[in-house]
């Protein structure tokens, strides 16, 4: 195996797992990005975000002095043999992915090239970008060195925040997107450590493959969400559904959960990217604009459901457990927790959230009317009414009598963590999604 000088752009969820995993079998990896707090962190061994089993993995990984973290993109590109941009690529307000972060990259980059060097997207971008990307960075490599080597590949990420670590040493696939033998060699030696199938194709078809399965997941849960909407009319249990369907092989088990819509940093981006772009080559695409309407809808069920329950919100004391979009993240991003924050509060509701990773993240976006705490008792203590938006274990490990120590125990479940007959048993009045 060849071992590289590989430098990562950007130390984001994916850059930086990604970084460390590459450090870790063997390549010595220098991690680059433009904000000097993250990197003074990194240096000192502390993650600049919660993930499951990242801070041992930082620190196992200087030990080994595989993993360099600076500003200095200059020297960061100069000297590689594989640069990995894994900068963000948001939303703009049109939906669009935003390229802003990775145009910049590659200035930078195109002015730092001294050697062979193959540049990799795995940054989430439109089918092409790679490519057109290309042709400019060449040219100016050239101006200064025609002897050079320089090409790009497209690798997108399919990690999941919560399980970054574990996907990314674990991977399901690995996808190339590559023009030459020689690029395609060079990341085969890079991820052949990692055991998992490698599926090489052209550069397009490897960035369709992320908004396509990241959509496509998009489509299942909202498919999912919708029948559950149908349980709720007809008596029926979507728990039950969905494990029937889920002995059909061909629909599977897994992203079954019917709850309160999907948020976070890509499904709902990449959604509204893969539109958008298919949009502009003038082509409607139906399927995923559904999953992102009745995502929308979804995300207000249980609210404006108890909002009739109840009998309004006015100055009534709201317990939220959970804040974030999933568990094992402190990732407040497109969270759906945080519209019906909004809405509670607009109609007079006092809120006390209870969320055991994003306090920090929440101050500093969530209406300071909104008491956050750390402590679960603390929001269901004398409450009208408790919403789950998160499935935390701890919250899933409360008791029916837990609830009890609320004003009057009335649930609304966004993550179906309970059995409606045992909590009303208990005398907690219960909702969740499609029961
Ligand atoms: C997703 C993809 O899973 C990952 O492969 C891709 O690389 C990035 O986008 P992530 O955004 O971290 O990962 O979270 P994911 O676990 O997919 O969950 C997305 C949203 O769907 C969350 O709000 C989650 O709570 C919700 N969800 C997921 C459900 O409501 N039910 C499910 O069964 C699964």
């Amino acid at each position: 195996m060849m071992n590289y000088n590989i430098t990562v752009a950007g130390v984001g969820y994916v850059g930086l797992v990604t970084g460390l995993a590459l450090a870790n079998s063997g390549n010595n990896v220098t991690c680059c990005d433009i904000n000097e707090e993250k990197i003074r962190m990194l240096k000192q061994g502390i993650p600049p975000f919660f993930e499951p089993g990242l801070d041992n993995l930082l620190g196992s990984t200087i030990m080994s002095n595989l993993i360099h973290f600076t500003t200095d993109w200059k020297s960061a590109y100069s000297g590689a043999d594989i640069i990995i941009i894994a900068v963000s690529s948001p939303s703009n307000a049109n939906g669009s992915a935003n390229l802003g972060y990775i145009e910049t990259a590659m200035k930078q980059i195109a002015a730092s090239i001294s050697k062979d060097c193959l540049v990799v997207m795995k940054s989430t971008v439109p089918p092409g970008t790679t490519n057109a990307l290309e042709r400019p960075l060449r040219e100016q490599v050239c101006r200064r060195n025609t002897s050079l080597w320089v090409e790009m590949a497209s690798n997108p990420e399919f990690l999941a925040q919560g399980t970054a670590v574990y996907d990314t040493i674990h991977p399901s696939r690995i996808v190339i997107g590559c023009k030459s033998d020689r690029a395609e060699s060079m990341l085969k030696d890079v991820y052949r450590p990692f055991k998992a199938p490698i599926i090489c194709m052209d550069c397009a078809s490897a960035e369709l493959t992320k908004y396509a399965s990241n959509c496509f997941l998009a489509v299942k849960l909202s498919y999912i969400n919708e029948i559950a909407n149908i349980c709720e009319l007809t008596g029926a249990s979507i728990h039950q559904v969905t494990m029937a369907m889920s002995y059909d092989t061909r629909i599977g088990k897994e992203y079954m959960k019917a709850g309160i819509g999907f948020g976070g940093s890509c499904l709902p981006k990449d959604t509204r990217a893969l539109t958008y772009f298919a949009n502009e080559k003038g082509y409607s695409l139906q399927t995923v604009q559904a999953a992102v309407s009745v995502n929308e809808i979804q995300k207000m069920k249980l609210c404006y459901k108890a909002e009739k329950e109840i009998g309004g919100f006015q100055d009534k004391k709201i317990a939220v457990l959970g804040l974030t979009f999933k568990s094992g993240t402190d990732d407040l991003r497109e969270a759906p927790s945080l519209k019906n924050i909004s809405y509670i509060s607009s109609k007079g509701g006092k809120i006390t959230a209870y969320d055991p990773a994003c306090i920090d993240n929440a101050k500093k976006i969530v209406s300071s009317n909104v008491v956050l705490t750390t402590d679960l008792n603390k929001a269901l203590n004398m409450a009208d009414a408790c919403f789950i938006f998160t499935e935390w274990d701890d919250v899933r490990h409360l008791k029916p009598n837990d609830f009890l120590k609320m004003k009057k125990p009335i649930v609304f479940d966004g993550r179906n963590l309970f059995d409606s007959k045992t909590m009303l048993k208990n005398g907690v009045l219960y909702f969740s999604i499609g029961n």
